[in-house]
């Protein structure tokens, strides 16, 4: 199946998946998240495929967020059917039958982030970078952020890194429990075959137990889910979301005035 923004490979049983917009640090417009949803479609019906990776283009950024140029203007409504919709998508990685790792080569910011915690495994590569700084645009994450980051690192740190939007290094973000490991970045898709060769090597369907027993223990926090979906909408109609935004793209400083 061809892609317009996704490279797809099919090797040995493993599907790699490479998000490709280099040229925009692989910024997440709404046709990417379309297109990795329906990757993963294919791939939950594809015998061929035993696993997967998510991975970047190039070698400077795995995802560095939802395309921002998408969100201007959006309404309330737009905002809340843009969170969901990326929350659908993600939440399909996270319950997909076959093991999923992100091979994070580089920004991992804000629905880069999101997309990696998405993943059952994170690798990273030495250069890579993790945070959730939607503050700094006057919004907040939107794709599951909320609710997966404080998962993987507990309530003190999480809500440090929405709070202050400030981004992590590779051995922070290993310390803190929210990557598996940290490689040079030439080894990082070899770190991930070799993980996901001893994963295959077990029983297919003793593995999608695994990831749907591990996935139950948080599936009573469907609230959460949805209150991210109306705080990111409501944002939207901020004063402060469209200063932040325009600050972005006239690379400037926001000023917030707090409305
Ligand atoms: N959405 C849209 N475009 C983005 C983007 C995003 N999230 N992140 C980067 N880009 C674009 C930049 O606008 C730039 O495009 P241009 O060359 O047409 O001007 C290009 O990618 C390269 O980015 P640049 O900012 O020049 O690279 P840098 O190395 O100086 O900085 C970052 C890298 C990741 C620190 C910086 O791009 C950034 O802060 N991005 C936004 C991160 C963010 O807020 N994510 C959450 C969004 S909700």
């Amino acid at each position: 199946m061809a892609f317009e923004n996704l490279l797809t490979t099919i090797e040995n049983g493993i599907l790699t998946i490479t998000i490709n917009r280099p040229d925009k640090l692989n910024a997440l417009n709404k046709k990417t998240v379309e297109e990795i949803g329906a990757a993963i479609k294919n791939a939950e019906s594809n015998d061929a495929v035993k696993a997967l990776i998510i991975t970047g283009s190039g070698p400077k950024s795995f995802v560095a967020g939802a395309d921002i140029s998408e969100l201007l203007g959006l309404s309330i409504e737009q905002g809340r059917v843009l969170s969901r919709s990326g929350q659908i998508v993600f939440k399909s990685i996270e319950s997909c039958s076959k093991p999923v790792i992100a091979a994070v080569n580089g920004f991992a910011l804000g629905a880069g982030c999101e997309l990696s915690m998405a993943c059952h495994i994170r690798v990273a590569s030495e250069n890579a970078k993790f945070g959730q700084p939607e503050v700094n645009l006057g919004l907040i994450a939107g794709y599951g952020g909320t609710q997966r980051l404080i998962q993987y690192i507990g309530k003190t740190k999480a809500l440090e890194l929405h709070l202050t939007g400030d981004s992590i290094n590779a051995e922070q973000a290993l310390s803190l429990g929210l990557v598996n490991y940290v490689v040079p970045q030439d080894q990082l898709i070899s770190k991930c075959l070799e993980l996901l060769e001893k994963i295959k090597s077990k029983s297919p369907k003793a593995i999608t137990s695994v990831i749907n027993s591990v996935n139950a223990y948080f599936e009573n926090n469907i609230d959460g889910f949805n209150t991210e979906v109306e705080e990111f909408g409501k944002c939207l109609a901020t004063e402060d979301f469209k200063e932040g935004t325009s600050a972005f793209v006239e690379k400037r400083k926001a000023h917030f005035i707090g409305k």
